[in-house]
């Protein structure tokens, strides 16, 4: 069919053959006993974590949870073009330079288009094998034999198994051949990745119709137009979610970029107006970036709005707060906020620095180039607490400013806790309220 009568969405039908499968229940599989099925004792199972893998890169072993888990299946998505090879070859090659074996297998390059890529990175281990092939029950087969410590699939899309009658990359192929290698990761110990394209009209056949398959999940994606690449995890059964890592692309491969603030405030313009610095938490790390603000009288009869890197309802509303809570009327003026550095914030704790940067921009004075502002806004104006507030200050002293505006209450819990605010080494204010912050700023 070509239109879904249900929701009218053309061509969103996919083909779901009946796969034949040797193993599956046939009339003649006797049906076993339940005797054979033993429960143990929670306390009885091994659970002695297997020594992870390290990949060489700090921030890869940080989305990971701390490295590759022996027999783990992982996922890495993203757009084509972000970096998925050139990530995993790196990753592979020290991974091999350490002495383990890996099979990188590819679907879409030929060996001799890996081997110019591989030059271009850098000198590659002996332990380091690679495979073109996209049959996926010789692969499995191979693995089988071949026992490496890590195999890479590049990418899932291309595999297909004979048993399934669908095209490489249709739903079915990708979820049986997936389905096929969690087995012989399983089975064989092999830390087993999958590289999976992103289609830019949504995500048939994509990872999404394997998240629930594999372990863990991890999305690479572009912060900008500058190079820089962002590693998220999604998913992970070993560790924490929404981890990230930050690398740069370069001539000669990925770089990991281990201080991301410094990397994000780069060329931050001083003393321009609108422009505010705020400390955001991405996963278990503190990260600072500039959020800029421009109010321009409208051309329209409706003053426009327009938010990059934040949501845009966000936006609406503290512009909202603004007129009503503070009496700063951005009614018949267009207001443009944006965040620098292309990443997309959806913590409310950037907030204050918002609003800090349209007070900016509207007053026409720069905000003093030392200040770190964060801290939520509610609809009554009042400036709510925020997670982990010692982790933010820290990184702001650490990257040398010299003042913190934050919600009061976190000031306050911070003194309740017994942390010593002045050993923190920056001078902190804490504000109650939305109208605070003009006098403060
Ligand atoms: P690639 O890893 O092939 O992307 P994916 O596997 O996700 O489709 O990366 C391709 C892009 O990276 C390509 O546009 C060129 C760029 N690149 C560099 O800038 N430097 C390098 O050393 C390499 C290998 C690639
Ligand atoms: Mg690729």
């Amino acid at each position: 069919m070509g239109q879904c009568p249900t929701c009218k969405a053309w061509g969103a039908f996919s083909e779901e053959p009946v796969i034949k499968n040797v193993s599956s229940s046939g009339a003649g599989s006797a049906r076993r006993s339940y005797e054979q099925i033993k429960p143990v004792s929670i306390n009885e199972i091994n659970a002695d974590e297997d020594e992870r893998i390290d990949t060489g890169f700090e921030e890869f072993q940080r989305v990971l949870g701390g490295g590759i888990v022996p027999g783990s299946l992982v996922l890495i998505g993203g757009d084509p073009g972000i970096g998925k090879s050139t990530l995993l070859l790196q990753a592979a090659g020290n991974v091999a330079a350490a002495g383990r074996s890996v099979i990188y297998i590819s679907g879409e390059e030929s060996l001799r288009q890996i081997k110019l890529r591989a030059d271009r990175i850098g000198r590659l281990s002996d332990n380091l094998k690679f495979v073109s092939d996209t049959d996926i029950d010789r692969i499995t087969d191979m693995l089988g034999q071949k026992h490496p410590d890590l195999c890479i699939i590049d990418s899932i899309q291309t595999m297909h198994t004979e048993d399934a009658q669908s095209v490489p990359g249709s739903v079915t192929q990708v979820r049986e051949c997936t389905q096929r290698l969690m087995i012989s990761a399983k089975t064989n110990a092999i830390a087993t990745f999958l590289v999976g394209h992103v289609t830019k009209e949504g995500t048939v056949a994509g990872p999404r119709v394997l998240e629930h398959i594999v372990d863990t999940v991890i999305y690479f994606e572009s912060g900008d137009q500058f190079g820089y690449r962002i590693l998220r995890s999604a998913k992970n059964r070993f560790g924490a979610t929404n981890e990230v890592g930050v690398f740069e692309m370069r001539e000669e491969g990925l770089r990991e970029v281990r201080n991301p603030s410094e990397y994000l405030l780069e060329g931050r313009p001083v003393n321009a107006t609108g422009a505010a610095v705020t400390c955001l938490i991405e996963g278990s790390r503190a990260m600072l970036l500039e959020v800029q603000g421009l109010v321009a009288e409208t051309q329209f009869n409706l003053a426009r709005r327009q938010a990059n890197g934040m949501d845009y309802n966000r936006l609406s509303m503290l512009i909202a707060v603004l007129s009503k809570r503070a009496g700063l009327n951005l009614n018949a003026l267009d207001a443009y906020v944006n965040i620098a550095g292309g990443l997309r914030v959806t913590q409310p704790a950037v907030d204050l620095a918002v609003c800090a940067a349209l007070i900016s921009a509207f007053k026409n004075k720069a905000i003093p180039s030392d200040t770190v502002i964060f801290g939520e806004v509610g609809l009554s104006g009042e400036v709510r607490a925020v997670p982990q507030a010692e982790e933010r200050i820290k990184e702001a002293a650490k990257l040398g400013f010299g003042r913190v505006i934050m919600p009061e209450i976190n000031v306050n819990g911070l003194k309740r806790s017994g942390t010593d605010v002045a050993k923190l080494g920056i001078q902190i204010e804490g504000i109650r309220y939305i109208g605070e912050l003009f006098a403060v700023l």
